[in-house]
């Protein structure tokens, strides 16, 4: 049986960090489904279409690598995938409470679905996507931390405010 396992996110935008965690987790499942949330509650900097479009073009076409946008339960777009495993970087132990509640939920949602946690690797345990909009908005170097696509996404939002 296949194992299937969903990465979920807001990836406003995607980091290298994020990258990482994708890499190391398709060495142990065999297909990852990277999920884009669009929620429309929420206020992102990218629209939905264009973090999906940016994370196609940040990842090698891949026969286990798929990417897509969900909207509602996380445990219901994995259940209707046929996922058996959702994945979640840590990378602090701040990340851990959160996470830990957004398990137990999930896990008494759909009790047949786990929650794999990667610990990001040490190099990018300070990186979120709110520091990274603010050090591009600021001018600041942003090299090794995302993928070049995201550099030329971010400076063409940010273009009329330098
Ligand atoms: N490297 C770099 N940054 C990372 C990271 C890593 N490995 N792991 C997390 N982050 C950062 C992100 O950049 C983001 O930074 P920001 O806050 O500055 O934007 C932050 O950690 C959290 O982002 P993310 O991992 O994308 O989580 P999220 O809170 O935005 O999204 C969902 C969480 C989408 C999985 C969750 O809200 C969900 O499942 N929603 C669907 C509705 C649902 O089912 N709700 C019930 C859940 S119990």
């Amino acid at each position: 049986m296949q194992k299937i396992a969903i990465y979920p996110g807001s990836f406003d935008p995607i980091t290298n960090g994020h990258l990482d965690i994708i890499r190391r987790s398709r060495l142990l499942l065999d297909k990852i489904i990277i999920a884009v949330n669009d929620n429309p509650s929420k206020t992102f900097l990218f629209t939905v279409k264009e973090r999906t479009e940016m994370i196609k073009g940040a990842i090698p076409a891949s026969p286990g690598i798929e990417v897509e946008s969900f909207r509602g339960l996380l445990v219901r777009y994995a259940e209707k995938k046929g996922a058996r495993f959702i994945i979640r970087g840590l990378r602090a132990l701040s990340d851990f409470e959160y996470e830990f509640q957004m398990d137990l939920m999930n896990r008494k949602l759909s009790p047949g679905i786990e929650t794999i946690f990667l610990m990001t690797s040490q190099k990018y345990s300070y990186l979120s996507s709110s520091i990274i909009k603010e050090i591009v908005q600021l001018k600041g170097c942003s090299e090794g931390l995302i993928p070049e696509i995201v550099r030329e996404k971010l400076l063409e939002k940010f273009k009329n405010n330098f």
